[in-house]
C-alpha cells in the first residue's frame, strides 16, 4: 500500500531502498504494535496515519543523511569501534549556544572525542524544568540556545569531523506546558487520552502501593492534583516532577506522535537518540510500573520503523535498572538486535566509586563477572560521572556474595562521599535523603568525589597527586572496559563542585546542580601545561583516548572477561580480539601493590609484554614473579604475539 506513495515522492533508487528496508523490517515493528494495540479500536486509523508519516519523513530526508544511512548499513559496527569516545555536556554550560558548540568542535577533536551528547536542548518549560527534561516543544530548539537550523548545521559539521551527535528524547513525559497537555487541560478528550488522568485517589492509591518514588524529597508521590483540568480537576500521573506529565502509551496516537518526532530529529542530523526514562513508559497495576514487557515492545516498534526511515540513527537506553532488567533493553531472545544499540552501564559506574571508597575489588569483580555481556551488535555506555546523582544500585545478593550487607554498605558509601566518614577524601553531598528508608544518593563532580577539592583546600601535595591518580584510574577503566566511554564535561580539567545553584531559588532544592558547573575555559588553557593539575588530568586522558583508538582489542565486539588478581586491591580484566588481547590491571589503593605475573599468562598474553600506558616503566621482571603497580596505577598490557 505504501509503494505507489513512496514512488510518487522519491527518486526510483530511493523508493527501491525504502521497499527493501520495509520488507526487511516490517515484521520487526508491526508484530510488536499488534501485540500492544491489536485490540485497540483506533489502531487501524493510527497505523494508516503512521504509514503516511513514514513516507513523508523518508521523502524529506536530506541527501547527505541518506548517504550516511547507506554508509552505516555497510559498517554496522560504526558505534562499536575503538575510535569512539564520547563527551556529554549541557549546551549552555559548555559553549553558551549551539553556534558556540560549533566553535568548540576543535577542542573536542583535540581531546579525541568522536561522539557528543548535548543534554536537553529542545524548548522546555521555563525553570524549574528538571534541567530541560520537561519539554514543551519537541520541534523547536530552546531559543536561548539556537534554532533547529543551527542544530542541523552543527550535526553537519560534526559529521565532517567524523563525529556523531546524541540528544535526549524525553519519551516518558512532556512538560505540562506542551500543547498536548494544554489541550488536555482545556478538556479536549483527544488530548486527555494522551496522559494518565484520574478523577479521584482510588486508582492512584492502588498504583502507589507497589511503586517507588523517584524524587522523594522534592517531588514525593507519583500523582499530582490539577484543579483546572477539564473544569473538574484531575489527578495526573507525574512520576518525576509535578510539571512532567507521563504520556499514555496505551493510546496508539501517542506512539505515532513520538515516532514522528523521532523522524523530525533524525532528519535534522541527530545520530543517537537517548531514550530518557524509558523504563517508565508503561503502567501496570500491582507492579513497580517500570520495565514492563510493553516497554520493550514499544522500543522494538520504534527501532524497526527507524531502520526503514533513518537507519543511520541508533538508540541509547537510559535505563538505570538492575542488570537482569537492563540487558533486555539491548535486545535478548527473540528481540535480539531489535531494541537499543546502547545502554548505560550503571553498575560499572556505581561499583567504581564503591571500590574507590573501600579499596577492595571483590564486589566490583563479582558483579561484573556475573553480568551478562551485551548482545552482539550492541554495546555499553561506560562512564565515571554524568549530570545525575550516583544511586548505590547494589543488590542484597551481590553484597552478600562478598560478605557485605548491602544496606550498611550503602550507608557507608553515603557517609564516605558526603564527607562525613572520618578520613574520607571525598567532598560530595547527599541527594534525596529519605528518612523513612534512610536511603540517599550522592551528588558531586568527579574531581570533588575523587579528592581533588579537599586536597586543594588543604594545599596537600600528596593528596593532590593521589586525587589526580584516582581520576585517571577511573577513566582508564571506562576507556578499556568496552563500549563507548563518555567523559562528563569538565572532568577532563578536574572541575570542582559549583555551589552557585544555592543562590538560585529555582535550583536550590536540587543539589545535582553542584556537579553541573559551567565550563571553565580559563582553566582549559592550562591543559597544555603538563606539570599543572589540569595538564596532568587532561594529557592523561588525551593519551589514553589516543592509545585506545589505536588498539583493536578495545573494539566493543570483543568480550570483556573480569579476573581475580591475587590481590584484593587490584582489579583485572582482559579483552580478547582476533587482533590481540589487552589485560587491564588497576590498583585501587594509595600504596604500591603487586600481583603474580602469571595473570598475564592466564589472560592469554603471549610474547614480549608491554604496558601501553607506560611503555618504559613496565618491569615485571624486576622481580620476575610479580607485577608492581604504583599508587592507583592502571596498566593496559599487551603481548607481542597474539594469544
Ligand atoms: C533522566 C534524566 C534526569 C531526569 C529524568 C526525568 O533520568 O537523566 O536528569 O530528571 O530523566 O526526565
Amino acid at each position: 500500500m505504501l509503494e505507489p506513495h513512496v514512488r510518487r515522492c522519491c527518486q526510483p533508487r530511493d523508493a527501491d531502498l525504502f521497499q527493501i528496508r520495509l520488507e526487511r523490517y516490517f515484521a520487526d515493528f508491526y508484530l510488536p504494535l499488534m501485540q500492544i494495540y491489536g485490540e485497540h479500536p483506533e489502531f487501524a486509523h493510527q497505523f494508516a496515519l503512521l504509514a503516511n508519516q513514514m513516507v513523508e519523513a523518508y521523502a524529506a530526508r536530506p541527501e547527505s543523511l541518506r548517504l550516511l544511512d547507506i554508509e552505516r548499513e555497510l559498517t554496522p559496527d560504526w558505534f562499536q569501534r575503538e575510535t569512539m569516545t564520547g563527551y556529554i555536556c549541557y549546551t549552555d554550560l559548555f559553549a553558551g549556544t549551539l553556534a558556540g558548540v560549533r566553535e568548540r568542535i576543535d577542542y573536542l577533536h583535540e581531546l579525541g572525542i568522536t561522539y557528543l551528547h548535548l543534554m536537553p536542548l529542545l524548548k522546555s518549560r521555563p525553570a524549574p524544568n528538571d534541567g530541560g527534561y520537561a519539554v514543551a516543544d519537541y520541534r523547536t530548539v530552546d531559543p536561548a540556545l539556537g534554532t533547529m537550523g543551527e542544530l542541523a548545521t552543527l550535526a553537519q559539521k560534526m559529521h565532517a569531523h567524523g563525529m556523531s551527535l546524541c540528544i535526549d528524547l524525553v519519551l516518558n513525559h512532556t512538560a505540562c506546558e506542551h500543547t498536548w497537555a494544554q489541550q488536555a487541560m482545556a478538556g479536549d478528550p483527544t488530548y486527555l487520552a494522551y496522559y494518565h488522568m484520574f478523577d479521584d485517589r482510588t486508582l492512584p492509591d492502588a498504583y502507589e502501593t507497589t511503586m517507588r518514588e523517584v524524587f522523594p524529597t522534592f517531588s514525593p508521590g507519583n500523582f499530582t492534583w490539577y484543579p483546572d483540568i477539564a473544569g473538574t480537576g484531575k489527578w495526573v500521573w507525574t512520576t518525576f516532577h509535578h510539571f512532567q506529565w507521563d504520556l499514555n502509551y496505551s493510546n496508539p496516537a501517542v506512539f505515532r506522535e513520538m515516532v514522528d518526532i523521532m523522524f523530525y530529529l533524525a532528519n535534522h542530523g541527530v545520530d543517537i537518540l537517548r531514550l530518557d526514562a524509558v523504563p517508565f513508559m508503561w503502567k501496570r497495576m500491582g507492579t513497580s510500573c517500570e520495565n514492563q514487557p510493553e516497554v520493550h515492545l514499544l522500543v522494538q516498534a520504534f527501532r524497526g520503523i527507524m531502520r526503514v526511515i533513518a537507519p543511520a540513527v541508533i538508540f541509547k537506553a537510559e535505563a538505570i535498572v538492575p542488570p537482569d532488567k537492563l540487558i533486555p533493553y539491548l535486545g535478548t531472545d527473540r528481540a535480539a538486535g531489535k531494541e537499543c544499540e546502547l545502554a548505560y552501564n550503571n553498575q560499572l559506574m556505581v561499583l567504581l566509586w564503591s571500590t574507590l571508597a573501600t579499596r577492595k575489588v571483590q564486589l566490583l569483580t563479582h558483579v561484573l563477572h556475573s553480568m551478562p555481556a551485551p548482545p552482539a551488535g550492541t554495546t555499553w555506555i561506560t562512564y565515571v560521572r554524568c549530570h545525575d546523582d550516583i544511586g548505590w544500585a547494589i543488590t542484597d545478593e551481590h553484597a552478600a556474595a562478598v560478605g557485605e550487607n548491602a544496606f550498611l554498605h550503602r550507608q557507608f558509601l553515603n557517609n564516605f562521599y558526603s564527607g562525613a566518614y572520618p578520613g574520607t577524601f571525598a567532598r560530595g553531598d547527599l541527594f534525596q535523603y529519605n528518612p523513612a528508608t534512610r536511603d540517599a544518593r550522592i551528588s558531586g563532580t568527579t574531581a570533588a568525589l575523587a579528592g581533588l577539592e579537599q586536597a586543594l583546600a588543604t594545599d596537600d601535595q600528596t593528596a593532590l597527586d593521589l586525587a589526580v591518580r584516582r581520576i585517571l584510574l577511573l577513566h582508564s577503566i571506562i576507556l578499556a572496559y568496552g563500549g563507548i566511554p563518555l567523559i562528563y564535561m569538565g572532568d577532563e580539567l578536574g572541575l570542582l563542585n559549583d555551589f552557585s545553584f544555592c543562590s538560585d531559588p529555582l535550583k536550590v532544592n536540587d543539589n545535582r546542580w553542584m556537579h553541573r558547573p559551567p565550563m571553565n575555559w580559563q582553566q582549559a588553557e592550562q591543559r597544555h601545561h603538563p606539570a599543572s593539575i589540569v595538564g596532568r588530568i587532561y594529557s592523561g586522558l588525551q593519551r589514553m583516548i589516543a592509545l585506545r583508538a589505536a588498539t583493536p582489542a578495545f573494539h566493543s565486539a570483543s568480550k570483556t572477561q573480569p579476573m581475580w588478581a591475587d590481590n584484593p586491591h587490584v582489579f583485572a580484566f582482559y579483552r580478547h580480539h582476533p587482533c590481540g588481547r589487552v589485560l587491564l590491571l588497576a590498583n585501587f589503593h594509595e600504596y604500591e601493590q603487586t600481583v603474580a605475573a602469571d595473570i598475564m599468562w592466564h589472560s592469554g598474553l603471549r610474547g614480549e609484554i608491554r604496558n601501553l600506558l607506560n611503555p618504559h616503566g613496565f618491569r615485571p621482571t624486576a622481580d620476575y614473579y610479580r607485577i608492581h603497580l604504583g599508587p592507583y596505577e592502571s596498566m593496559w598490557l599487551v603481548g607481542s604475539q597474539s594469544g
